[in-house]
């Protein structure tokens, strides 16, 4: 039986390992990691992320060749092959800070492999890492290693949350770097036998290291890059008159282009696009090339003015001041089908809206008051280093934000409502109900256009969509 071993239990390595287990039966799974907290969650019923259809994966493998584990060194000394699947967040100081990868986490498991290998390993890097890591990888194991044989693969993981499940049953590919020498090739040929085991063997792409730890960070930058695109134009279509939505469509139709992705937004979040470009524009001003660096950066700086533009709207839109208003928001997490907040506009949009002195009544499904005050609370970056995880000061913002159960509860009195993540619910609210029990004029500032903005103005709402004719 070849047993796996994933080092970091969070929203890639969880998802991914259970559905290694679930496809395959003999190959036994532990998921490790050192948070014993996240672990006793994973053998809970109530797992530590929200991810539509995760829980009934995980319960039909829990304790059958998947298990979850805070014992890091036995699992990883008794497997044959180990997913490195920890956190690499942008490093907050020294050199670099702001930009490079920090490789911290990394290295550690590296380290703590090399100490506890008894045996020959595969190694893969499924963490998103900067191009050449699996050399200081390599180095840091073979020089510490013991007559063990090491080899490093770069299998990259290309899941969205909210829809992981999907897309790891049925990914576009799956791609594995290796090294071009006879135990390189043999390694591979491991690690594509595990997935063969559901994925058509044309899907599984194999190349270099480089190149497959290459096409991690570029295949996020394109992503990013579409989104920026079409929020610039958005920003056009508001001073023109055009409609995004339908300036999309039109491109999209273009079989060059694609339909997918193209969805004007407040901006957007997540854990992994604003990171993955920074050490991308990192590592080109590393390598001497500046222009290349500009050009990513942009991909950001559009971003960050998506942003700024639609906090400026709000404000504007309200005779030009927020001050002791309430303002509703609704959605706090960085998409729908998920509890993440990690650099969610949502956090963005709610601390200008503070900075102009507003008062914020704030509902998401699966956000719970907490993180939703720790993510106000805390500095750029921080979130991802667990020694910065406390906020600095005493909660600043806990008099201007309240944290409410219901997206009514939210609206109450309010003047404004922005809505900020796609949560299909919020479509199917009751207005009317709404805008009876709101300050008048009642303003909706629509930042993911999922409104039916006819039918709002028809209450006598204000509306302000992305993209769209006022
Ligand atoms: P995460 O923070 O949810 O999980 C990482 C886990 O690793 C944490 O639980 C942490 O406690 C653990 N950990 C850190 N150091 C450890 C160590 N030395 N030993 C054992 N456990 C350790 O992060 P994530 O979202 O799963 O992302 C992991 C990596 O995958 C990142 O590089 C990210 O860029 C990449 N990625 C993420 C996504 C996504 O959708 N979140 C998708 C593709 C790739
Ligand atoms: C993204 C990529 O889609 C994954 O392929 C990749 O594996 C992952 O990053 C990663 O490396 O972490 P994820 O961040 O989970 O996945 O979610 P996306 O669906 O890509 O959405 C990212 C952000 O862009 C969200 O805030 C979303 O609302 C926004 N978005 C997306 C738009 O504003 N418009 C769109 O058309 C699409």
């Amino acid at each position: 039986m070849v047993k796996i071993c994933c080092i970091g239990a969070g929203y890639v390595g969880g998802p991914t390992m259970a559905m290694i287990a679930l496809k395959c039966p003999k190959v036994e799974v532990a998921v490790v990691d050192i948070s014993v907290q996240r672990i006793n969650a994973w053998n809970s019923d109530s797992l530590p992320i929200y991810e539509p259809g995760l829980y009934e994966v995980v319960k039909q493998c829990r304790g059958i060749n998947l298990f979850f584990s805070a014992d890091v060194e036995k699992h990883v000394s008794e497997a044959d092959i180990i997913f490195v699947s920890v956190n690499t967040p942008t490093k907050t100081r020294g050199l670099g800070a702001g930009k490079a990868a920090d490789l911290t986490y990394w290295e550690s498991a590296a380290r703590m492999i090399a100490d506890v290998a008894k045996s020959n390993k595969i190694v893969v890097e499924k963490s998103t890492v900067p191009v050449k890591t699996a050399e200081a990888i390599e180095k840091i194991l073979t020089h510490n290693a013991k007559g063990i044989n090491f080899q490093i693969l770069s299998n990259p993981e290309f899941l969205a949350e909210g829809t992981a499940i999907s897309d790891l049953l049925n990914p576009d590919r799956v791609l594995i770097g290796g090294r071009e020498t006879p135990e390189g090739k043999k390694a591979v040929q491991a690690l594509k036998d595990v997935y063969a085991q559901w994925v058509p063997t044309d899907r599984i792409l194999c190349t270099n290291l480089w190149s497959a730890e290459l096409s991690k960070l570029a295949a996020n930058a394109f992503l990013a890059q579409r989104i920026s695109s079409v929020n610039a134009m958005s920003a056009l279509c508001e001073a023109t008159g055009a409609d995004v939505s339908q300036v999309s469509h039109a491109i999209g139709t273009d079989s060059r282009i694609g339909p997918k992705f193209m969805n004007a937004s407040v901006g957007f979040g997540g854990s992994c696009f604003q990171k993955d470009i920074l050490n991308l524009v990192y590592i080109c001003e590393c390598n001497g090339l500046p222009e290349v660096a500009n050009y990513w950066k942009q991909v950001i700086k559009v971003n960050d003015y998506q942003k700024t533009r639609f906090v400026n709207r709000v404000v504007s839109s309200m005779f030009n001041t927020v001050s002791g208003k309430k303002i509703a928001i609704l959605g706090f997490a960085f998409k729908k089908d998920t509890g993440d907040t990690r650099e969610t506009p949502a956090i963005d949009v709610c601390k200008g809206l503070l900075g102009d002195k507003a008062r914020l009544s704030i509902f998401d499904p699966q956000v719970p008051e907490e993180q939703i005050m720790r993510d106000l609370s805390m500095n750029k970056f921080d979130w991802d280093h667990p020694v910065h995880l406390q906020p600095t000061s005493s909660n600043p913002v806990q008099q201007e934000v309240g944290v409410v159960f219901d997206a009514y509860e939210a609206t109450k009195d309010a003047h404004g409502i922005c809505v900020l993540t796609e949560w299909d619910e919020f479509r199917k609210l009751d207005f009317q109900k709404i805008y009876n029990n709101m300050q008048k004029p009642a303003f909706v500032f629509d930042g993911r256009n999922i409104m039916d903005v006819e039918k709002l103005r028809e209450i006598g709402f204000i509306v302000y969509s992305i993209g769209k004719p006022l």
